[in-house]
């Protein structure tokens, strides 16, 4: 991408997210053209980054969306994604969001329990609709990622084991107002290694061999996301190598394979530009302190993940240095140990790959405002999301002077 990041940071002032477009459309195409010859679709995982332009991008070239709320439903029909490629997933559905889903005749609804099944099928049967299910199914396969991102294990709260699942599916089958047409799982995010998933897709296979030759026809057969992607020197997995395990391990099946990305196409998209407001020393140790902090950009705090940070157009002795912001806790940090030059107040630093789950994890702690967000397509920078204001953050909130009933 070629871009002059103090140009941009002036324009728009900084904390600021930078997200490359060209790059997304790098992404889409390398893996859509991995399952070329198949029944493919890929459904993005709405929740890495919600930005409506970052969906509408996704969408224009045909992506569908994998969805964990309503809101994000709505995202992605606001959008413009098609409505018969959303699919509704997550444990915990309201009964509205429910409603809401079936009365837009989504592609389908994702199931995560029998309690939620049946709570599907009473709306379903007041709405008088046939709701198109799948049913999550957890392998118990451990993925090896990060604990926090690991899900297709049964200590974690994902899905249904087999023998639920079956069950579910011949209640499904029965059920005037449940179509089962879809299977999904999805064993965790960052996956770097094939096996699991080659692993995880057998055993969903053989389940669906096993419902097909009881007469459930499953269309959809969805791995969930989880691809991974390089955040330092990892080494990941090729769209190829992801699309032949797959397609290997369901030969046979006559299925529309769907995948759900989020962090493969859009992480390495993102840039965090922050600018420089002081350093500090304490002891030996150099601080760099910053004006984005962990309420932009959590992934540092919360999992210990690393974000390369370097400068911008400024050299000099490197030496050791935490790059810290203004928020008041210990674990706000961006970076631990950054081999950088002396900084000055206004220096820029740049927080690579922050393009999923950076944005889409923001608070607004401390008062702190989200940063905007700009994209660049061609050459072309546009602001996709203005930053948010003082007067945006406590729009919603009412000051009570007196606690009386009446308020
Ligand atoms: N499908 C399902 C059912 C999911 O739970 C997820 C992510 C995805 C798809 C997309 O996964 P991806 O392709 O992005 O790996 N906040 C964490 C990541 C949480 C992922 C949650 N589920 C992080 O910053 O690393």
């Amino acid at each position: 991408m070629s871009m002059d990041i103090r140009t941009i940071a002036e324009e728009f002032g900084t904390p600021l997210y930078l997200y490359d477009f060209d790059f997304i459309v790098e992404r889409y195409t390398s893996l859509k053209e991995a399952f070329a010859g198949q029944k493919s679709l890929i459904n993005y995982a709405v929740k890495a980054n919600s930005n409506l332009s970052v969906i509408a991008h996704l969408a224009r070239m045909g992506a569908g969306a994998d969805c964990v709320s309503i809101g994000e439903v709505r995202r992605a029909l606001d959008a413009g994604v098609e409505k018969y490629k959303i699919i509704f997933s997550g444990v915990g559905k309201r009964d509205d969001e429910i409603i809401e889903a079936l009365e837009n005749d989504i592609l389908l609804i994702n199931l995560e329990s029998e309690a939620e099944m049946k709570r599907v099928e009473k709306i379903a049967k007041e709405l008088a609709k046939e709701a198109r299910i799948s049913i999550r199914v957890n392998p118990n396969i451990d993925p090896q990622t990060h604990p926090y991102i690991s899900t297709g294990l049964h200590e974690n709260k994902f899905g249904v084991d087999i023998d639920m699942a079956k069950w579910m599916y011949v209640y499904a089958k029965k059920s005037e107002f449940l179509n089962p047409v879809g299977i999904h799982f999805h064993i965790g995010s960052q996956l770097t290694k094939l096996e699991p998933i080659a692993e995880a897709c057998g055993i969903v296979a053989d389940l669906t061999r096993s419902l097909r030759a009881i007469g459930i026809e499953i269309k959809f057969f969805d791995v969930g996301g989880g691809l991974g992607v390089v955040y330092d020197d990892e080494a990941t997995i090729s769209t190829q190598e992801y699309a032949e395990v797959i397609i290997k391990a369901t030969k046979g099946l006559d299925v529309t394979f769907v995948c759900e990305p989020g962090r493969y196409m859009v992480a390495n998209a993102g840039f965090f530009i922050t600018k420089v407001l002081y350093e500090k020393k304490s002891g030996n140790k150099r601080f760099v302190i910053v004006d984005g902090a962990m309420n932009d950009l959590i992934r540092p705090s919360l999992y210990g993940a690393y974000h390369k940070i370097e400068t911008v157009e400024k050299e000099g002795e490197e030496s050791l240095a935490d790059v810290v912001g203004p928020v008041c806790e210990s674990g706000d940090f961006l970076g631990k140990n950054v081999m950088l030059p002396p900084l000055e107040h206004n220096d820029l630093l740049i927080v690579h790959s922050v393009g999923a789950y950076g944005f889409s994890m923001a608070s607004n702690y401390n008062t702190r405002s989200k940063p905007a967000e700009v994209a660049i397509e061609k050459e072309k920078v546009r602001l996709i999301r203005k930053r948010e204001s003082y007067e945006d953050q406590v729009r919603l909130e009412k000051v009570c002077m007196e606690w009386s009933d009446e308020s």
